[in-house]
């Protein structure tokens, strides 16, 4: 099925972890990981490196206003352009791979075509997108959001992350508050190689996850605000204690991912106490929930039913809350046509195939509602992400690199 003039191009897989191990020096943390928080001067080291990159392979580049990286290669015909896109930014305690494979391994399809000379007939975009993570700036997603126009521009711009600091003011500190307008590239179809983040690839023994797609996702902060007193002093009874209520919010976050079950996962990353201080008892508390489901009707079914949790937690315990959304997306559904090629490549290139959703956010998701989409896994050791442990062998690495090289191939062959 595929075409006989690129058919036995492979990636240099020495070169492709070449790059990502050198881009892991950009923000390296001690004792392995990264720490690449989007618009930090960690992330223009890491910019910057993609650029040099991108420029050495020929690459037109182009910056957009909110700072979103494209690399252009033109095709034989001036179509609309194959997208090999996703992020370098990373968590605060951040593995080599989230991400920066699905950049650096569109950087290599380059490389091998550039090696080669086989110039595919439509153009083909490489892209790294602003702030996929959220760890600094909410929401997550947020370049590629942009892009597609599913969040607007001035209002991405304005978006401050928890220490005041504006997006807009960042892009133009590292330099990164480009001249392009989002959304200037209009795709022919989106691809996205990532690491599962998940144990499922490792436990079922399989090598290529042909993804179906992206489970819903809900953010929410609350800040709790209770009554400070001594700790010693006070009764129980007669207490208003903003760290006792967001304990208990964690507490009956677990309880209604249970009881909804079926997928359902919640999780209170966030949960800091002010004053913070062993004999006082908390004032306020700020603390985030994240609930995800692939069914949108469970994902608000939990959502409700934490709203009333929390209702009664604070009214019981006499103190004030306000909430906000940071962020929230519908499950998303790639196209199957997309889904299959990516399992027809695999299984030529004689590798296992599972197709599956994604537990994590993806700047595909926000492509999938605009042109063909699709994403392709590899595994996890461990299933471990957003962690600096974080590992995928050589070998999958490789073996997803081709898969992305062949399906991406074979769409931009097509006219
Ligand atoms: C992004 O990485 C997310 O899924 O939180
Ligand atoms: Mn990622
Ligand atoms: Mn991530």
């Amino acid at each position: 099925m595929t075409h006989p003039t690129f058919s036995n191009l492979r990636i240099d897989s020495d070169r492709l972890l070449g790059r990502l191990m050198s881009l892991g020096q950009d923000g390296a943390l001690e004792g392995g990981g990264v720490c690449r928080l989007a618009l930090s001067d960690k992330d223009k080291l890491g910019r910057d490196r993609v650029v040099d990159w991108m420029k050495e392979l020929g690459l037109r580049v182009t910056i957009d206003k909110i700072g979103n990286l494209m690399g252009f290669l033109p095709g034989r015909e001036d179509l609309s352009p194959v997208v090999l896109g996703s992020h370098i930014d990373t968590v605060a305690t951040g593995g080599l791979y989230d991400g920066n494979l699905g950049v650096l391994a569109g950087l290599e399809v380059i490389s091998v075509l550039k090696d080669s000379g086989f110039v595919p007939l439509r153009p083909i975009v490489v892209a790294a997108f602003t702030n996929e993570e959220g760890a600094r700036f909410a929401p997550d997603m947020l370049g590629s959001a942009v892009d597609r126009g599913s969040l607007d521009l001035e209002t991405a711009l304005a978006i401050k992350d928890s220490d005041g600091f504006v997006i807009a003011e960042e892009l133009a500190r590292i330099g990164y508050a480009g001249e392009a307008e989002p959304g200037h590239i209009d795709p022919y179809c989106f691809f996205e190689l990532h690491v599962e983040q998940g144990p499922v690839l490792e436990e079922e023994g399989e090598q290529i996850g042909a993804v179906t797609g992206v489970q819903g996702i809900s953010w929410t902060e609350y800040v709790i605000e209770g009554i400070s007193n001594h700790a010693g002093t006070t009764p129980m009874r007669l207490r208003h204690d903003a760290g006792f209520a967001a304990a208990s919010v964690a507490v009956a976050a677990r309880k209604v991912a249970e009881e909804i079950g079926d997928g359902q996962v919640v999780t209170v990353g966030v949960n800091e106490l002010n004053p913070n201080l062993v004999n006082v008892i908390a004032r306020s508390a700020r603390l985030t929930v994240d609930m995800r489901n692939i069914d949108e009707q469970k994902l608000q079914q939990a959502e409700k039913r934490l709203a009333e949790e929390i209702a009664a937690i604070c009214k019981a315990e006499g103190v004030r809350y306000t909430s906000r959304t940071l962020a929230r997306f519908e499950p998303v559904m790639f196209d199957q046509n997309m889904v299959d090629l990516i399992a027809d490549v695999a299984m030529e290139q004689g590798r296992s195939v599972r197709c599956m959703s994604s537990g994590a956010g993806h700047d595909a998701q926000m492509f999938a509602p605009v042109c063909p989409t699709a994403m392709v896994f590899v595994p996890s050791q461990g299933g471990i992400s957003h962690n600096i442990e974080e590992y995928t062998s050589p070998e999958d690495i490789k073996a997803g690199a081709n898969v992305l090289l062949q399906a991406a191939l074979t769409k931009a062959e097509e006219k």
